[in-house]
């Protein structure tokens, strides 16, 4: 049996095999994803769209990924367990900061926690750091700046922005991350952040040059309902459809009766369905019910 995954386990894979990470939100999808190998499962505030519904990933509360992150935990899987840090649940201040990651890993589970953004996270890095909780990093396209990017955009196309991106990729390294996520930045980018920076870089929409690479659990099955699949997304399966196949089934097998059949149905003794039938059918009925009540 394959040994569980650590922190330092995936710093030390910088430069080998490649890192395998997917999110989970639950119970069944972290087992789904242990049973295929999965290196890092990310409880992501993805959750937010991907499970929750919302237009984006600012709405989901650090008390929500507590509750996912617990989920995920349940499953005991080998691969590291990330939760993810919710929109201003590391903003306000550095104690809330690590009061907010240490309810995940108390609470929730994590092994390590992960949030976004550059060198403005350092001292918030820093502190969870001297909290003995480990830390991932994720620069480029970060769903939670949406607002102050105006749209979800592909970051670091221009020469300046790619440089401001690898000195804050070094300065995360710097600050003790474990391994920084790189969404949605250019192949050239990603590559030279790999090259320098000494911690795994795990892409998602950041070209084949990562230490690992990540999707969201949904994504890569086919079971999210909406019609925008991202550039970035490979489909490897459609569950969606292979469940509303099987739920047609089942409710024409209802209206045909064909459901429950004899091996998905309760029997009584013959000998109590006898006495039942007996009681039910006999003029006496109640009185024998109502004297048997008195009994007891
Ligand atoms: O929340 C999430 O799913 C993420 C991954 C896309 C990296 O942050």
């Amino acid at each position: 049996m394959a040994t569980k995954m650590t922190a330092p386990k995936v710093l030390a894979a910088k430069g080998g095999e490649k890192l395998r990470m997917v999110t989970a939100y639950d119970y069944p999808t972290a087992q789904i994803a242990d049973r295929a190998g999965a290196d890092i499962i990310l409880v992501g505030d993805s959750l937010a769209n991907v499970v929750l519904g919302y237009d984006d990933t600012l709405s989901v509360t650090i008390d929500v990924m507590v509750h996912h992150t617990a989920a995920v935990a349940r499953a005991k899987p080998r691969a590291l367990i990330v939760g993810d840090m919710p929109w201003l649940s590391f903003h306000v201040t550095v104690p809330e900061a690590v009061r907010n990651a240490g309810r995940l890993i108390k609470e929730g589970g994590a092994e390590a926690i992960k949030l976004e953004g550059g060198r403005k996270r350092l001292p918030v890095i820093r502190a969870l750091r001297d909290a003995e909780i480990p830390v991932m990093g994720h620069l480029g396209l970060t769903p939670q700046s949406v607002h102050a990017m105006g749209g979800y955009r592909v970051q670091g196309k221009r020469a300046h922005a790619a440089y401001e991106l690898l000195s804050d990729a070094h300065a995360l390294a710097d600050a003790g991350v474990f391994a920084i996520v790189l969404e949605g930045v250019p192949d050239v980018v990603a590559a030279k952040v790999t090259e320098e920076v000494p911690v795994p870089t795990i892409g998602i929409g950041a070209g084949r040059s990562c230490d690992g690479q990540v999707l969201v659990f949904h994504d890569v099955v086919g079971l999210g309902g909406g019609e925008y699949l991202p550039k970035f997304v490979r489909r490897y399966g459609a569950l969606q459809d292979e469940a509303v196949a099987a739920l047609e089934a089942f409710f024409a097998d209802v209206r045909s009766g064909d459901f429950p059949g004899e091996e998905e149905t309760y029997h009584m003794p013959e000998e109590s369905a006898r006495v039942f039938r007996e009681l039910t059918e006999a003029p006496a009925g109640d009185d024998l019910l109502a004297d048997e009540a008195m009994e007891r």
